[in-house]
């Protein structure tokens, strides 16, 4: 099963991911954390990404596509299906996507759309940068993260629900109680269950 968790910044995408590899055993792939680890190591990718990141503009797609292509070539994510978290984020991206995806006899499965209100994205960024230092966290980055969801990003929830893969989810309240309605849904949409509710 291949999954994408869609959703603006801060509504809870590396969250839920986490859930979703332990219940289903699936590889996560974080576009933002892969990222954020070359600007900690210093590659020269990293260092390209930095000028992007820090100003909360998207990375060109031509160079995350060709990441994300090397990526799924690694044998975790060929084993059980993946988890996106944080890909596709343009049209371009999505249709590069389902190539990807379709050279390698497989397809993204369903699309979880955390949705979150403006409001409470910020107060969790801004808390978030407080807590852990992460450098986009604050709030003139966190204004333009924002703007580009809503004029790059969010065009993709109309993309996936004419192909009925989009399953919408609120993203606001308990953590477990997020996770729930996203097993329901996935259940629903895609047929596979969760395991026994360890709760
Ligand atoms: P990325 O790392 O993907 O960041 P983002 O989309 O801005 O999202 P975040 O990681 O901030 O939030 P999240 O949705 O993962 O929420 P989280 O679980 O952490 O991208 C960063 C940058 O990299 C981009 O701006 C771009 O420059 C570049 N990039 C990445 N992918 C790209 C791509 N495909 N193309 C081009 N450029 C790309 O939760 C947020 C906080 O809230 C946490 O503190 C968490 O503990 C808390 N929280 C979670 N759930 C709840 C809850 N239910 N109640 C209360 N608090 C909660
Ligand atoms: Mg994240």
């Amino acid at each position: 099963m291949n999954i994408a968790i869609f959703g603006a910044p801060g509504s809870g995408k590396g969250t839920q991911s986490a859930k979703l590899i332990d219940e289903y055993g699936l590889y996560h792939i974080s576009t933002g954390e892969l990222l954020r680890d070359h600007i900690k190591r210093g590659t020269e990718l990293g260092r390209t990404a930095d000028e992007f990141i820090s100003k909360g503009q998207l990375i060109p797609d031509d160079l995350m596509i060709r990441i994300l292509d090397d990526v799924l070539d690694s044998e975790a994510a060929a084993k059980n299906g993946v988890v996106l978290d944080g890909f596709p984020r343009t049209i371009a991206q999505a249709e590069a996507l389902e190539e990807l995806f379709r050279k390698r006899g497989t397809e993204l499965h369903a699309v979880i759309g955390l949705e979150v209100p403006e409001e409470e994205l910020v107060d969790r960024m801004i808390k978030r940068g407080q807590e852990t230092g992460r450098a986009d966290d604050n709030i003139d980055t966190i204004k333009t993260r924002l703007d580009v969801y809503h004029s790059q990003t969010m065009p993709l929830r109309d993309y996936y629900l004419k192909e009925n893969k989009y399953i919408p989810v609120n993203g606001i309240g308990i953590v477990d109680e997020i996770f729930d309605d996203i097993a329901a849904g996935l259940e629903q949409a895609t047929g596979v269950r969760r395991r026994a509710k360890k709760r």
